[in-house]
């Protein structure tokens, strides 16, 4: 298949070229700006969400589109104009594509989009899935709207996936990069109560669960790419410890965390979301690493 990629540089998207390569797909890469001496029509395309700039004659030929472009939403302290950033990135991001894809004379099949498990918000040990409601606050406002904004393209019959991805977890980025340095220096520990739960995905498995919701038909709309086996902060900080063999002493209490993260602390440190893999299993999809230790030790020590 001929598959256009957005957000190709990041965690996600370098992994997913990768492994779209090696299995014979052609891929386009969406990227803000091209790379200098690189020639047009290179397996790249280019776009200026910003500006809300894409040229739709670019995006010929495709068989379907992967997109995962959006401000980091952990890179720097929600600002109001940081905040502003990681929404517009994303909404305007996504309609600008969906319009443009809808606006070709033959639209590719299918367009998987990068959504999160904070469009449930904040839900202590409610046991969530895809019929679940939205939540309230910040991420679910964005991730509600990030969503909504693919309908130009469903409304051309495009068959639109939407993955409501979880922590994904890769030692080389993400939130397990930034979590390694104070677990290996032992100065790390539960946050907040710890009893709020995390629900997560090895990066395998995410690679794995986008192809596999390409190439699935029967999957449309929301489909939430999480292990089965989501877990409290405590159980999290224990099981990395043990992984790596480090102490886990040293608690971050509630106010420490806001203190350091402002309200990105309450919207991603604090928030308890259980969610289950329910679309993904009923289609069949089998995981790599189910468990977070096996995925820990995958991820840290391969
Ligand atoms: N990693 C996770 O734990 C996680 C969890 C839930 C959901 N997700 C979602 O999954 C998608 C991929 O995640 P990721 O971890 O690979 O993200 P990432 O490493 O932050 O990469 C995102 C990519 O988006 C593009 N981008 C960055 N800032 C942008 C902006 N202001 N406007 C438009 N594009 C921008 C960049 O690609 P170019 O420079 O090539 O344009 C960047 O490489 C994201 O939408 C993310 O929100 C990730």
């Amino acid at each position: 298949m001929k598959i256009l990629i957005s957000g190709s540089t990041g965690l996600v998207g370098s992994a997913l070229v990768d492994a779209l390569k090696s299995t014979g797909h052609e891929t386009v890469r969406l990227v803000r700006s091209r790379p200098s001496g690189t020639q047009s029509g290179a397996g790249l395309a280019s776009w200026d969400p910003a500006s809300g700039q894409l040229d739709p004659s670019s995006l010929q030929g495709l068989d379907a589109a992967i997109h995962l472009a959006g401000e980091n939403i952990a890179a720097k302290r929600w600002t109001p104009e940081q905040k502003n950033r990681i929404r517009e990135s994303r909404v305007a991001g996504t309609r600008l594509l969906a319009e443009a894809l809808a606006s070709l004379a033959n639209p590719p099949k299918t367009l998987v989009c990068s959504s999160a498990v904070g469009f449930y918000g904040d839900r202590a040990d409610e046991r969530l899935n895809e019929d679940s409601p939205p939540g309230s606050g910040f991420l679910a406002d964005v991730c509600r709207d990030w969503e909504e904004a693919a309908k130009p393209a469903a409304d051309r019959r495009v068959r639109v996936v939407h993955l409501r991805i979880g922590v994904v977890l890769a030692a080389h980025g993400g939130a397990l990069g930034k979590m390694l340095a104070p677990f290996r220096l032992g100065i790390a520990g539960v946050i907040g109560s710890g009893n709020q739960y995390m629900s997560w995905i090895s990066l395998d498995d995410l690679v794995k669960a986008t192809i596999f919701a390409l190439s699935r038909d029967t999957l449309r709309g929301p489909v939430n790419a999480v292990a089965p086996n989501p877990v409290t902060n405590r159980e999290f900080t224990k099981t990395l410890g043990r992984v790596l063999r480090r102490p886990t002493v040293l608690p971050m209490p509630a106010f420490a965390a806001r203190l350091a993260f402002g309200e990105m602390a309450d919207g991603l440190l604090l928030a308890s979301t259980r969610v289950e893999p329910r679309r993904l299993s009923e289609n069949g999809y089998r995981f790599s690493f189910p468990e977070l230790e096996a995925a820990l030790r995958h991820a840290v020590c391969s």
